[in-house]
C-alpha cells in the first residue's frame, strides 16, 4: 500500500514538473509586437487645436456642416441640449447662430414637430469640429454628383 501511494506521489510529481517546464517553453517563445514594450514610456497623444472661425467647406452636397467652433463644452443628454440655446430660433437670432433647418424637426413619419424630433437631437452623430491635424491616411474621396456644367 505505502509504496503505491509513493509511485502515485512520484508519478504526479514529475507530471507536474513536466507541465512547469512546458510553461516556461511556451513562455520563452512568446514574442511582442513592440520590442521593449514594458520599459518604455509611451509618449502622450498630440493635442490638436480645434479649427475656429471659418466656417468649414462641404465635400458633398448633402453633408451635415462640419461644426466652426469647439463643442467639447456644451452637454447633450436626455434632459439638455446646449447646442440648441443657441441653434434653435429665437436664440439663434441672439447668438446670431445659424438656425437648424426645419429638416430637424421632422419625425420618421415625415409629419412637422414642433421641437427638435428625436432622430436629430444628437448633434455631435452629424456635426462634428474639426482639428488642425494631419490625415491620417491620404484620402481620394470625390463627391458623386458635381455639377459638372459649372465648371
Ligand atoms: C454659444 C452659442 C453656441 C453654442 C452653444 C453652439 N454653437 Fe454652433 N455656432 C455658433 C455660432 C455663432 C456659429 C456661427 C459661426 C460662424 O458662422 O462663423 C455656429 C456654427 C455652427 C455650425 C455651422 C453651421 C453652418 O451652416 O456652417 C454647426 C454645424 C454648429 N454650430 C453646431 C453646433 C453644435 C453641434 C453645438 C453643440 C455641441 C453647438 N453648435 C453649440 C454658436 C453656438
Ligand atoms: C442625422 C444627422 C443630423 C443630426 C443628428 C443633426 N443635424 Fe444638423 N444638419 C444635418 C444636415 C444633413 C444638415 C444640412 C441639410 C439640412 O439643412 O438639413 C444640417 C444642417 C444644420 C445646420 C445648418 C443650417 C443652415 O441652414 O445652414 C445647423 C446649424 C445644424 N444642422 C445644427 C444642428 C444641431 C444644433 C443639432 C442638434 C440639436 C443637429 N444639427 C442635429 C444633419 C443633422
Amino acid at each position: 500500500m505505502k509504496t503505491k501511494i509513493k509511485a502515485i506521489a512520484l508519478a504526479l510529481a514529475l507530471a507536474l514538473g513536466i507541465g512547469v517546464i512546458g510553461v516556461a517553453a511556451v513562455a520563452a517563445d512568446v514574442k511582442s509586437l513592440r520590442p521593449n514594450a514594458a520599459d518604455q514610456a509611451d509618449s502622450p497623444p498630440a493635442i490638436y487645436k480645434v479649427m475656429e472661425g471659418n466656417r468649414h467647406e462641404r465635400a458633398y452636397r448633402q453633408q451635415p456642416p462640419l461644426v466652426p467652433h469647439p463643442t467639447d463644452k456644451y452637454e447633450i443628454d436626455v434632459k439638455v441640449n446646449q447646442c440648441l440655446r443657441c441653434h434653435e430660433w429665437p436664440y439663434s437670432d441672439q447668438e446670431k447662430a445659424p438656425k437648424i433647418s426645419d429638416l430637424h424637426y421632422i419625425d420618421r413619419q415625415g409629419v412637422r414637430q414642433d421641437t427638435v424630433n428625436g432622430n436629430r437631437y444628437f448633434c455631435k452623430q452629424c456635426h462634428v469640429p474639426q482639428a488642425d491635424a494631419k490625415p491620417l491616411v491620404e484620402n481620394k474621396f470625390q463627391p458623386a454628383t458635381l455639377n459638372t456644367n459649372l465648371r
